[in-house]
């Protein structure tokens, strides 16, 4: 649109005139109305930023401002900061470095040219990006079957991650959610096991974490199986229980503890309890029960051994 550059061109003048006026003064310059493009640079965090600006002719007046002040005024640095300096690889150049960009630098700035003919001024907007890191997440946690459950994930990053939050399964990677917080209401022992938290944003892979969620809950025996064996022979009697933490294990000849002695033998491993009769008599057969128990219940179940022609 050829109208476009009108409006422009009239008020110039009037953005030179404030802007010089401004310049001994360090007065904050945000009153600079300029509403032509600006363009967008995006760093990175802890990179070096450079921002162009070129000017027509060496009698050019230049500056360089940000919307607190001035940067630089010709070759005049008037920031303290050592990181920004002029870069001018050709005679007209006057761009602006910027080192170590950190957040509190995004921002616009503006390039002022003043020539005889040919007065401008260019802003460009930086943009500062900090990949994803998880500052906090819940730690490791165990709780009871039936327990309400929170793990908090934090992270920091610009543009601001989005939290992802999965459950680790077996079976592969269920999602789970998409907060800060993931809530299990009356969790369950499936629902046990590692916990992912990605935060991710465009500037970097995503930061992930884990959290190992324990859930207690009761024995319940899984496996009795009574079995038969003939005398004179071995004789195996298999119990399982399934529970967490892992259940303690004991054995009943009808209402009598049986120890490892006299031929019998109770080895226990894990959620599986095994007691081995050596050598078979006709006494040993008979009802058994295997007892198995954590600090959150007990339960038995009864097993038979046979005898066997
Ligand atoms: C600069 O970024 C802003 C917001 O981040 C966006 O609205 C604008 O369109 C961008 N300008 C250019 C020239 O890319
Ligand atoms: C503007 O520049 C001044 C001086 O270099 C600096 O202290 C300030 O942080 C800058 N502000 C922004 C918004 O970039
Ligand atoms: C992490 O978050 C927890 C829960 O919100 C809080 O109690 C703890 O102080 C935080 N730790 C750090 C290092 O921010
Ligand atoms: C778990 O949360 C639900 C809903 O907020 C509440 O009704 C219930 O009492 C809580 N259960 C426990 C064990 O705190
Ligand atoms: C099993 O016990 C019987 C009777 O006590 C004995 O005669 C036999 O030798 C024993 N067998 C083994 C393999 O120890
Ligand atoms: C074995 O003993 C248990 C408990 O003492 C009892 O409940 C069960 O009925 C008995 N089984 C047989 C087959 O006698
Ligand atoms: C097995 O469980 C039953 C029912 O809970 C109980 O009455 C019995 O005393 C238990 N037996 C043993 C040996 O613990």
């Amino acid at each position: 649109m050829g109208g476009r550059a009108q409006p422009d061109r009239k008020q110039l003048p009037l953005v030179l005139l404030r802007l010089l006026c401004l310049l001994p003064t360090g007065l904050p310059v945000r009153s600079l109305d300029f509403t032509r493009g600006t363009d967008n640079i995006t760093v990175r965090q802890g990179d070096t930023a450079i921002l162009r600006c070129y000017v027509e002719d060496r009698s050019s007046k230049v500056a360089w401002l940000n919307r607190s002040g001035i940067i630089f005024a010709g070759q005049d640095k008037w920031s303290l900061d050592p990181r920004v300096e002029l870069e001018k690889r050709t005679p007209l150049e006057y761009s602006l470095r910027i080192q170590k960009v950190d957040v509190y630098d995004e921002g616009s700035y503006t390039c002022s040219v003043q020539t005889q003919h040919h007065p401008r001024t260019s802003q460009v907007y930086l943009i500062v990006q900090v990949p994803p890191k998880i500052s906090n997440i819940s730690s490791d946690v165990t709780v009871n079957e039936g327990s309400n459950v929170t793990l908090v994930c934090m992270a920091n990053g610009r543009p601001e991650p989005v939290i992802t939050w999965r459950h680790l399964t077996p079976t592969g990677r269920e999602f789970e959610g998409e907060e800060e917080y993931l809530e299990i209401l009356g969790i369950t022992r499936e629902q046990s096991g590692k916990y992912e938290c990605k935060a991710a944003n465009e500037v970097s892979s995503a930061d992930v974490k884990q959290v190992r969620v324990t859930v207690n809950y009761p024995p319940t025996i899984t496996e009795s199986k009574s079995n038969e064996a003939a005398t004179g022979r071995q004789a195996l009697l298999k119990c399982e229980a399934s529970a967490v933490p892992t259940p303690d294990f004991e054995w009943y000849r009808d209402d009598t503890r049986i120890n490892s002695a006299n031929g019998l033998e109770i080895k226990s491993m894990g959620s599986q309890s095994l007691l081995m009769v050596a050598n078979v008599t006709e006494e040993h057969y008979g009802n058994y029960t295997c007892v198995a128990a954590n600090k959150l219940g007990v339960t038995n179940a009864s097993l038979y051994l046979y005898s066997k022609y």
